[in-house]
């Protein structure tokens, strides 16, 4: 085992990402930060925009913890996936401070699994111990040739092939070959450094488990009621933007349609179609359209604002 080890950490020494930059940081709050951004994030949106605003605006757990969630929902506007901000926002709260440095403690705050549990030992308090995502679940069922399904079996591996004496670089090593070298598609095995050892080389995507993209479609209908370069929303209370700031929802009335445009959200192609509307049932706050960069408002809601100030029939 030692051999392989060394080959996979001489790899990692060249070929790295060490610029990450919180893997250049000692603070465990912005290591657990980085491990929440990073779930269903690519790294150079968090790495370019949202990780620095984040921690200028908020660089302790404690200054998370007192600011309203209205900020915090603000600077993640974009990044999607709001619970992960009302998570991060609730386990500040509850951390008094300080994040535990026990994988089981950490579990019990919102919106932290076995992963980030694990992620935030590892690379914030360098424990000895496993750390499985996507990209290091795929290495380990190729090099192991794991044909079923099970999580528990990846862990279980990730475990018996750790490096006692350096498992954070262990742990970051093999996170960077799964996303640049095992890749799910094209996997390059002449450039890998556990090809020696690795039993599904013969036929990686035998060992390849991708979870089926499901998506649903959905029909949004948005009332859209300007007063004086003032526009209405309501606090939205559904799963999805629970927190955020969107525009009403209507019954479509034909005569009143503005637009419609199509908008991505996590598992949802939604369809949203925009209605003038002069009176609402719901409760709204006037918003000032010049304002939307500073409030907790989605990306969907943002385009329903271009289409708006774009719409010569709407005198904003
Ligand atoms: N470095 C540490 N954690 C990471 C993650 N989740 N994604 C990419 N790089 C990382």
């Amino acid at each position: 085992m030692k051999n392989i080890h060394d080959q996979l950490l001489s790899w990692y020494k060249h070929h790295g990402r060490h610029e990450l930059p919180w893997r250049n940081r000692r603070d465990i709050y912005a290591i657990y930060l980085s491990e929440v951004m990073l779930q269903q994030t690519q790294v150079s949106r968090v790495w370019e925009e949202y990780y620095p605003k984040f921690l200028e605006r908020f660089p302790t757990l404690e200054k998370l913890a007192n600011a309203p969630l209205d900020e915090v929902l603000a600077l993640w506007s974009g990044l999607g996936y709001y619970s992960r901000a009302r998570n991060l926002h609730e386990s500040a709260k509850l951390s008094n401070g300080f994040l535990s440095d026990c994988p089981t403690k950490l579990m019990k705050l919102p919106g932290i699994g076995r992963y980030t549990a694990s992620a935030v030992c590892s690379f914030g308090y360098h424990q000895t111990i496993p750390v499985v995502d996507t990209n290091i679940a795929r290495v380990l069922r190729r090099f192991f040739a794991l044909n079923c399904g099970d999580d528990r079996l990846v862990w279980q591996k990730a475990e018996e092939f750790l490096n006692l004496s350096q498992t954070r670089s262990h742990n970051l090593a093999l996170m960077d070959l799964g996303s640049m070298v095992c890749l799910p598609k094209s996997p390059q095995c002449s450039l890998c450094p556990l090809q020696d050892g690795c039993k599904g080389k013969e036929n990686p995507a035998q060992f390849t488990y991708s979870k089926k993209k499901e998506y649903e479609q959905l029909e949004l209908f948005y009332g859209v009621w300007i007063q004086d370069g003032k526009i209405a929303l309501t606090s939205a209370t559904g799963t999805m933007y629970r927190g955020m700031y969107e525009l009403p929802s209507v019954d479509p009335v034909y005569e009143d349609f503005l637009g419609s445009y199509k908008h991505s959200y996590t598992k949802y192609r939604l369809n949203v179609a925009l209605y003038a509307i002069d009176d609402c049932v719901e409760e709204v706050v006037w918003v000032d359209l010049d304002s939307f960069d500073t409030l907790p408002i989605s990306s969907l809601t943002k385009k329903a604002k271009c289409h708006i100030v774009h719409d010569k029939r709407m005198s904003v």
